[in-house]
């Protein structure tokens, strides 16, 4: 396992429909940040404002798919792992899902929980906790976009075990970014949120999402952060074990401290 890693987030605008050009321009973006990890944007693979689901379907990938195994061979001959958005097709059911793609061929899927405004009438919900999974390059946990708005997501990662919050974003709104901040130190984790840029008028309105992707350490620190309206690459070194240290003073521990007795109330 290596101790210190180069995290990315490639931020770019999906063209909407064209799956096979938007997997090359996620395969340009993994081979110039030569990372070990990179985060793309929610739905990348698409584009966002699906009109129904008879269009979802229309774009949507299988994880057994020829996309996803193309992403495979890409993440095996650049060694990185890469996590991306994407519409899915998964027994009949369709998700806005996030996959973590590893270079040994290991795929963890995430469905997204939350579903943001009119998603509610194209996806099904998800129907799993967030996982978060062992790696080489650390234990990386997957949320999507509105997902931040639940501190739960975020905590029921750190509370098993997470150093890296991947985060693939189609941001309208304009406080996600900051929000982010108090996920990453109220975990003591790091988070990438790869946002995407540009705007889409494929209904009744304009969507335009806000860019701004970042990398925030495990003290909420900006590692790194993108413009709001171009297409980059960005870049940082971590080291995802200092996850691990929960104390924020010698005699306060985030997770230890909680008094889960008096919170029973979020769950019931
Ligand atoms: C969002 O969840 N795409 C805002």
């Amino acid at each position: 396992m290596k101790s210190v890693i180069k995290a990315a987030c490639g931020q770019f605008q999906p063209v909407f429909g064209e799956t096979t050009f938007n997997l090359s321009t996620v395969e340009r973006m993994v081979r110039a940040a030569d990372a070990d990890l990179i985060v793309f944007p929610e739905l990348c693979t698409s584009g966002y404002e699906l009109r129904d689901r008879d269009e979802m379907q229309a774009n949507a990938i299988s994880v057994a798919g020829r996309e996803i195994e193309r992403l495979k061979l890409l993440a095996s001959d650049t060694d990185t792992h890469i996590v991306l958005g994407f519409p899915e097709v998964d027994n009949g059911r369709l998700y806005n899902s996030s996959a973590l793609i590893e270079p040994n061929g290991n795929v963890t899927r995430y469905h997204k929980l939350h579903l943001f405004d009119r998603e509610k009438n194209i996806f099904d919900p998800g129907d799993t906790i967030p996982p978060v999974v062992e790696t080489e390059v650390g234990r990386i946990g997957l949320m999507i976009c509105f997902d931040w708005i639940f501190p739960e997501v975020a905590r029921i990662m750190a509370l098993n075990g997470v150093q890296i919050i991947c985060h693939p974003s189609n941001l309208v709104l304009s406080y996600c970014q900051r929000a982010m901040f108090a996920r990453s130190v109220e975990n003591g984790v790091f988070t990438m949120t790869c946002n995407r840029i540009g705007s889409e008028a494929r209904t009744d309105r304009t969507l335009t999402f806000t860019g701004g992707s970042q990398i925030l350490s495990n003290r909420g620190e900006m590692l790194a952060q993108a413009t709001p309206d171009s297409e980059e690459v960005i870049t940082a070194e971590i080291e995802p074990k200092l996850a691990d240290n929960k104390m924020i003073t010698a005699l306060n521990d985030r997770l230890g401290d909680r008094r889960v007795e008096f919170y029973r109330i979020i769950t019931d």
